[in-house]
């Protein structure tokens, strides 16, 4: 045991802390837990409503060609910041995964560019509403289900993140257990793939209407 503990906090020498007093470590992990759930519960809510509020004004609006123009103009805009943001974020995983980087910097890169993610997320719910989406399209259903996709992923990584945060800082991937090696590559393949369907059906559409 002492040989793992070792190994992932990189060989360094952690004074042994204070105990503190029985139970209130374990407590105060459970009620920040139950927090953590509160939260992704009242995301995964936000998201769903967004979408269908973003639809829902789609289908009502038919907007002049003034609010057209800077609508897509925002909703390019916010693909630059939420897919630059998600392949950012992918990316400092995939080279802490190849111990090019350490889970530090994955942390401070997460730090940054969730905020901007969500940015991108929400100029693309609140722009496409003004961009007429034909919902009898299958391929626009396809879309939507896509951005779905990522939108909850993205919610659901926060509970990845909130793991990793309690991970020594300097320790490598493959010393992590299978599960938690498994969700960390699911969560970058959804995210990926939601992101680049959801970027490659809007351009096909664009194209073809
Ligand atoms: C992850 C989220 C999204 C991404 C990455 C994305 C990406 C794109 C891209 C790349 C285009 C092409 C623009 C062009 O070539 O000029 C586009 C067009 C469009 N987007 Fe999105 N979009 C997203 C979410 C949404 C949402 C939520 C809506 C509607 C509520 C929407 C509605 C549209 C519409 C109506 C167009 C015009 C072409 C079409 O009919 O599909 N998009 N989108």
């Amino acid at each position: 045991m002492r040989g793992f503990t070792d190994a992932i906090g990189g060989g360094r020498a952690f004074p042994a802390p204070s105990p503190p007093p029985k139970g209130t470590v374990s407590v105060t992990l459970t009620e920040n837990r139950r927090a953590a759930r509160h939260r992704r519960a009242l995301g995964y809510w936000a998201v769903l409503l967004s979408l269908a509020l973003s639809l829902w004004v789609g289908s009502q609006v038919v907007p002049h060609d003034w609010v057209h123009r800077p609508a897509l103009f925002v909703h390019l805009a916010s693909v630059i910041v939420g897919l630059g943001s998600a392949v950012l974020l992918e990316m400092s995983g995939l080279l802490w995964m190849l111990r090019r980087t350490h889970l530090d910097d994955l942390r401070r890169v997460e730090r940054t560019v969730s905020g901007l993610a969500w940015l991108g997320i929400a100029g693309l719910l609140f722009s496409g509403a003004f961009l007429q989406p034909d919902l009898t399209n299958p391929l626009t259903d396809l879309k939507m289900l896509a951005v779905l996709v990522a939108a909850m992923n993205g919610v659901a990584m926060t509970r990845l993140t909130d793991e990793l945060k309690r991970l020594p800082p300097r320790v490598r991937f493959s010393m992590l257990p299978g599960r938690l090696r498994l969700w960390c590559v699911w969560s970058a393949v959804v995210s990926q793939a939601g992101w680049w369907t959801a970027v490659l059906i809007g351009m096909l559409n664009t194209a073809s209407g």
